[in-house]
């Protein structure tokens, strides 16, 4: 696998790959991968004739008292795994070539309202900053496809929205969210919990479980939301939100809704974790 810095090589990489009438799936990440992004490249490889991962610690979508300098930078590690999942190209861009005049004088996308809601009112400014990066490096990438897991499920869906209205003729795909055995979703923040806060932590999932099991034997959604609640903080949780909406649009889950969501986010001590779970009822 090649690690460039350079846009223009990506680019002089992908026009010869797309020359030949080859296709390109595209993995953007922060680094720090785990078993759900390594997911995502080998999905990536049956999808498309060549893989291009990225790694960029995006400042734009990190909040001012969130965890920018703290997240973990691990180059080599994650240079090997991707090589072993068959990526064949990673760009590690430095933030000045993302953001030559800095952030604020840089153009942005921001996707309204799916947006503004859940983690972008609990983090404003996050989506923005995810839609932006995003952008940009599809801009550089040009891939056919581009796989983001499912355990970041507002994110993909602000993604897919932002593909759509702006007509980028790029397949978004969804994979589904890999957890440890306990059931705990992986991911790079799970690296900031200690030992019995990780035990702790997989009771997210159960509770998630529980919930959409009594909804679908008819209990009312603001009851199921009020036990869980309980739940989550009896397990050593600080929940943000835990809600239930449609699984299409994140909109408000209305009566007659059979694809539902339940999203959450909640602190297990200083370390904000989110999960999600689709059901039908
Ligand atoms: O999910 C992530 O790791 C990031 O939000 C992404 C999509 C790579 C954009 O920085």
């Amino acid at each position: 696998m090649i690690t460039t810095q350079e846009i223009t090589q990506i680019r002089e990489q992908v026009r010869v790959w797309h020359a030949k009438g080859e296709t390109v799936a595209f993995v953007p990440t922060m680094g720090n991968l785990h078993l759900g992004h390594i997911t995502l490249i080998k999905e990536a490889v049956k999808r498309a004739d060549h893989v291009i991962a990225s790694i960029f610690v995006n400042p734009m979508q990190f909040g001012q008292n969130e965890d920018l300098d703290a997240y973990p930078r691990t180059l080599a590690a994650d240079q090997q795994a991707l090589t072993d999942a068959g990526a064949e190209l990673l760009f590690t861009p430095t933030p000045e070539t993302i953001y030559p005049k800095g952030m604020e004088q840089q153009t942005f996308i921001e996707v309204p309202e799916i947006g503004d809601e859940l983690c972008g009112a609990s983090r404003p400014g996050h989506f923005r900053g995810v839609a932006t990066i995003v952008c940009k490096l599809f801009n550089i990438v040009q891939p056919d496809v581009a796989l983001f897991g499912k355990k970041d499920f507002q994110q993909l869906l602000v993604i897919k929205t932002m593909v759509e209205d702006l007509s980028m003729p790029i397949e978004i795909i969804g994979v589904e969210t890999i957890r440890e055995e306990s059931g705990l979703a992986m991911s790079s923040r799970n690296g900031y919990l200690s030992q019995s806060q990780k035990g702790q932590a997989a009771k997210l999932k159960q509770v998630m479980d529980v919930m959409s099991q009594e909804i679908q034997s008819g209990q009312a959604i603001v009851d199921a939301i009020a036990e869980a609640n309980a739940e989550l903080i009896e397990a050593g949780f600080k929940p943000d939100y835990l809600e239930v909406r449609s699984s299409t649009d994140l909109s408000s889950a209305q009566a007659e809704q059979k694809a539902l969501v339940i999203v959450a986010a909640a602190y297990m001590g200083t370390t904000r974790l989110i999960d999600n779970l689709c059901f039908e009822r």
